[in-house]
């Protein structure tokens, strides 16, 4: 591309500038999607268009967009205090936070750790149980094991133990980890909420795993509660369950990846408090702070904590941190999205709106190309049959469309996810489902 104006005053050279996350940079290129801003459920294109947000921008802005109260308390902080250094000196709206949270994870999960991301939150993460054991004196114990069909963000660690492996594949050689097998069952294709069948037995794969590199090698299993950018992959009924127990029963710690399910999207403030499973580690981000500033966050049982308070009390107990770890313009944020969510009491919302979520997508199961829906609180997948010889484009056809048509929506592979702000109306619901309807009549 030459440098004239391509779209929307941005010159090709700035367009080709900016190097695009998993994206496919010259497609995109070829035919901009940009948004200019955004206001409660709705964005506003560089063209002049409202398109409808059912995807929450990426999983993050669940109380809707525009939040007046996050953004005066951003600009607030910033002009009070814009920068604290995260190591060895702290600021007050910190420890707030981290105790306000606490109060929301079942359990002791009570002990946070503050990061900038969902990829920094899992390698934190993964990390933690190395070091727990190694503080128990049982160094020995470091293998991880992920799941198939895992996504933990791009950092070296959560690459290793996710199980994308388009994510992996190109960057040579990461962690040595095991993997269970995911949990995709063709006899629990069209479920409405958990599956049916298979629960114990997917999780009893992990003594397969045991069998082959011994209890007193392994750290953690870390597993989303349930898959959400493969394509909300459930867990069938007792899975997670089963899986605590063997993981109690063999001294390995469980790992939750609350990046997607963190902060209401089943409809409880966290899947361990839903699903009734507590691990010793969870893992946030997104919702944390509505995606308006980037925040992520660790919690780790009371006894992972305590095992690290030891040694002289001038030396760091863990060797880790970031620059912005608990930055205070993203505490801020935090806090007032924690008060948005209370005072709109929308996790209840996504509860009460969840039936009808699910019976609109179900909707969709006589169309073309429909092969599975799944759905859990306010997050569902359809899956289409890939098109002979072209994974993936049927989906990525659909979803184009839909944002041509004003609903913005996700593919991943074949797969199409919705998961809208929790402010999403009831109209707005039967909107997504009949856009997809309409389209999926007509897709080839
Ligand atoms: C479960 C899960 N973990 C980790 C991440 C990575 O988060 P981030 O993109 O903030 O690094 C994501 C992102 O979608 C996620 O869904």
């Amino acid at each position: 591309m030459s440098g004239i104006d391509s779209f929307a005053g941005l010159s090709s050279d700035e367009l080709n500038a900016h190097w695009m996350p998993f994206t496919g940079n010259r497609h995109f290129k070829a035919a901009p999607r940009l948004f200019v801003s955004a206001e409660g459920m709705h964005y506003a294109t560089a063209d002049g268009r409202s398109v409808l947000d059912g995807f929450s921008g990426l999983w993050c802005s669940n109380a809707g967009h525009g939040r007046k109260e996050i953004a005066d308390a951003v600009a607030q902080q910033l002009a009070n205090l814009d920068y604290s250094p995260a190591f060895q000196f702290g600021h007050p709206l910190s420890f707030k936070l981290a105790k306000r949270l606490a109060d929301m994870t079942p359990g002791d999960l009570n002990r946070v750790f503050f990061c900038n991301s969902g990829s920094e939150a899992a390698d934190t993460a993964l990390k933690i149980a190395r070091a727990y054991w190694r503080a128990k004196g049982r160094p020995e114990k470091i293998r991880l094991v992920g799941r198939a069909q895992g996504y933990h963000g791009v950092n070296f660690g959560g690459i290793s133990v996710g199980g994308m492996v388009g994510n992996r594949k190109t960057f040579g050689p990461a962690l040595d980890v095991d993997h269970l097998p995911h949990t995709l069952l063709p006899e629990n294709r069209f479920s409405r909420g958990l599956p049916e069948h298979g629960g114990a037995a997917m999780a009893e794969r992990l003594l397969d795993v045991i069998e082959l590199q011994g209890a007193e090698n392994i750290a953690a299993v870390m597993v989303e509660p349930f898959a959400g950018s493969a394509g909300v992959i459930l867990p069938p009924k007792g899975y997670l369950q089963r899986l605590h127990e063997l993981c109690d029963q063999h001294d390995i710690l469980l790992i939750f990846d609350e990046v997607i399910t963190g902060f209401g999207r089943t409809g409880s403030a966290f899947a361990a408090e839903e699903f009734g499973v507590l691990p010793d580690l969870l893992t946030t981000a997104k919702g944390i702070s509505n995606g308006a500033i980037p925040m992520g966050a660790v919690f780790a049982r009371e006894g992972i904590y305590d095992a690290f308070m030891r040694g002289p009390e001038h030396i760091p107990e863990l060797a880790h941190g970031y620059t912005y770890s608990a930055h205070p313009v993203a505490c801020a944020a935090a806090m007032a999205t924690l008060d948005i969510y209370e005072q709109e009491k929308l996790f209840d919302r996504v509860k009460e709106l969840a039936p009808k979520f699910e019976a609109a997508l179900h909707g969709l199961k006589d169309c073309p190309h429909v092969i599975d829906i799944r759905n859990y609180g306010l997050a569902a997948a359809i899956q289409l049959q890939p098109r002979d010889g072209e994974p993936g484009k049927r989906a990525m056809e659909a979803v184009l469309e839909a944002y041509n048509r004003g609903v913005l929506l996700r593919w991943t592979g074949d797969t199409i996810a919705v998961a809208p702000p929790f402010i999403i109306e009831p109209a707005q619901i039967e909107q997504i489902a009949q856009t997809l309807k309409d389209i999926l009549q007509t897709t080839t």
